[in-house]
């Protein structure tokens, strides 16, 4: 193991001990049961920006910083000089949106982040509870983004079934899909990257993924996963979202899906 993933490992067993030491304290009052209820899904009282405040300071700084800037004293060890690093939370702009590219993410997309974490850079919370990772999520919106977030999507989410489940035509002509849009251009015709040097928002260098190692996908690895990264581009980085390319006929974006997870391993 190289320093910068064994410093990486650190930085993950202390936060992920200190999340559980938070959960097991069982802070606040609030049962996190509740989290399903849709009615308290809506509320954005006081008393949920304070619980959210504490989760952050206690589980979150120490790689987000008390500015919501990214810069905590442990995201040095994630690497100052490459990328991904934490995001500057009051800039605005998102990899992990179920919304347009340009626009700001919806509360849910903010507590998927934070439920599954980002492989390799961030652990997942998911033991904190679905309140406390709501209330979290609330805090840095209010003391971070300071926007209203979008409740709704324009873009269109059409359902895995029937004739859109896994075939081997749609994995043909998923590859189809694949060169008519450019994808090869940055990811290769095999889907393992060219080796082009592109650069961040930030202006640190960055890789695109390799399409044949779904592991290494920040924004999830189901099939819906891939679905929203597709339409929604990563912003802050040089992935674009396809969503226009695909409106009104949003089941081909399944074909490349199919082509994408056909590529596992080769
Ligand atoms: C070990 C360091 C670390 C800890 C602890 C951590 N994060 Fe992160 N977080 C990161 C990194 C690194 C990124 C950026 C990864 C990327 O851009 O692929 C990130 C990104 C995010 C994003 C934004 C993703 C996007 O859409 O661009 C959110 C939201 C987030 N973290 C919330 C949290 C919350 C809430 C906590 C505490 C419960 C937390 N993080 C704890 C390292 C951490
Ligand atoms: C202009 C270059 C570029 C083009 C064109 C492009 N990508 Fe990407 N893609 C990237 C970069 C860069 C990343 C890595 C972003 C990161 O590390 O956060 C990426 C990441 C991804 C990911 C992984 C996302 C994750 O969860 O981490 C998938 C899947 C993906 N691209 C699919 C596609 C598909 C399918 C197409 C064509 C429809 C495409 N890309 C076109 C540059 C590009």
């Amino acid at each position: 193991m190289n320093r910068h993933a064994f410093s990486f490992g650190l930085v993950v067993v202390a936060t992920t001990c200190l999340s559980l030491f938070y959960t097991e304290a069982g802070f606040g009052q609030t049962n996190p049961e509740q989290g399903h209820d849709m009615g308290r899904m809506e509320e954005t009282g006081a008393a949920d920006i304070a619980t959210g405040k504490m989760i952050y300071r206690m589980t979150c700084i120490h790689c987000h910083g008390s500015k919501g800037r990214g810069d905590g004293a442990a995201a040095i060890f994630i690497g100052p000089y490459s990328h991904p690093r934490p995001n500057d939370f009051t800039a605005g702009i998102f990899k992990f949106r179920s919304t347009e590219s340009g626009q700001l993410p919806m509360l849910e997309d903010l507590m998927r982040t934070i439920r599954e974490g980002i492989p390799g850079f961030m652990p997942s919370f998911r033991n904190l509870g679905e309140e406390r990772i709501r209330q979290v999520s609330l805090y840095i919106a209010r003391e971070f983004i300071q926007k209203e977030l979008p409740t709704q999507t324009t873009i269109k989410y059409v359902e895995h079934v029937g004739p859109y489940t896994y075939s081997v035509e749609s994995v043909v002509r998923g590859k189809e899909v694949y060169k008519r849009l450019g994808c090869f251009a940055c990811h290769g015709l095999d889907g393992r990257g060219t080796g082009i040097s592109l650069k961040d928002k930030r202006g640190l260098p960055i890789k695109p993924v390799d399409l044949t190692r779904q592991e290494t996908f920040g924004n999830g690895t189901s099939h819906e996963d891939i679905y929203r990264t597709i339409m929604t581009g990563l912003d802050g980085t040089p992935m674009p979202g396809f969503s226009s390319q695909f409106k009104g006929k949003e089941e081909s974006a399944w074909d490349l899906v199919h082509y994408i997870l056909s590529r596992q391993g080769r």
